[in-house]
């Protein structure tokens, strides 16, 4: 047997486009949320029932639903006037806007808003973008998001 039959090929294939496109792990997410963002934030639904964090958490907004949320939107959270221009300018949180937000939200506000002079009021960064990306697979469970990121139309046979 010398030769990769073309079921193996086949099924290597599959394998790799079966490959999720972004690798956020949620268990490790909700760790890293635990240990990181709870102590500023929570997720509150609009029931009010809290998911995850502690209640009466209002250092930071609620994160509940926030991919695919305008920045700087909660109701009633006194948000820093960057992050508000930030939305109204057209910032809709989503993965590849949230990794550098957290891992540096003021040069994250600087660059969205070609402004040197805007400002975070989030005083804290995630120090890895695999971090990340973790916590945001778990807040993408409390969140209403289109699940088609993949795209199943490749096929490797030329
Ligand atoms: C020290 C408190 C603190 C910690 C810790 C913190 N945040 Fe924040 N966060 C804030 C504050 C305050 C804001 C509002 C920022 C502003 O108005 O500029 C904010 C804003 C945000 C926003 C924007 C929300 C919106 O409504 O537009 C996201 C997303 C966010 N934080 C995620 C996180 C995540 C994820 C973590 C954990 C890795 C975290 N934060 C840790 C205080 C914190």
């Amino acid at each position: 047997m010398t030769k990769i039959s073309h079921a193996t090929f086949g099924a290597i294939a599959l394998a790799m486009t079966a490959f999720p496109a972004f690798a956020g792990d949620i268990e490790a997410g909700e760790s890293a949320f635990t240990s990181q963002c709870q102590n500023c934030h929570n997720v509150t639904n609009d029931e009010g029932e809290v998911l995850a964090g502690r209640p009466n958490m209002r250092t930071g907004p609620n994160l509940y639903g926030v991919i695919g949320r305008q920045a700087g939107t909660i109701d009633g959270f006194r948000y820093g006037a960057s992050l508000v221009d930030a939305g109204e300018a057209g910032l809709v949180w989503n993965e590849d806007d949230l990794v550098p937000y957290l891992l540096d939200p003021t040069t994250f506000l600087r660059e969205t808003l070609d402004e040197r002079r805007a400002r975070s009021q989030m005083s804290f960064r995630v120090r890895d973008e695999d971090t990340a990306r973790d916590i945001i697979a778990f807040l993408t469970q409390f969140s209403e998001v289109e699940d088609n990121d993949t795209d199943e139309a490749e096929d490797s046979e030329g």
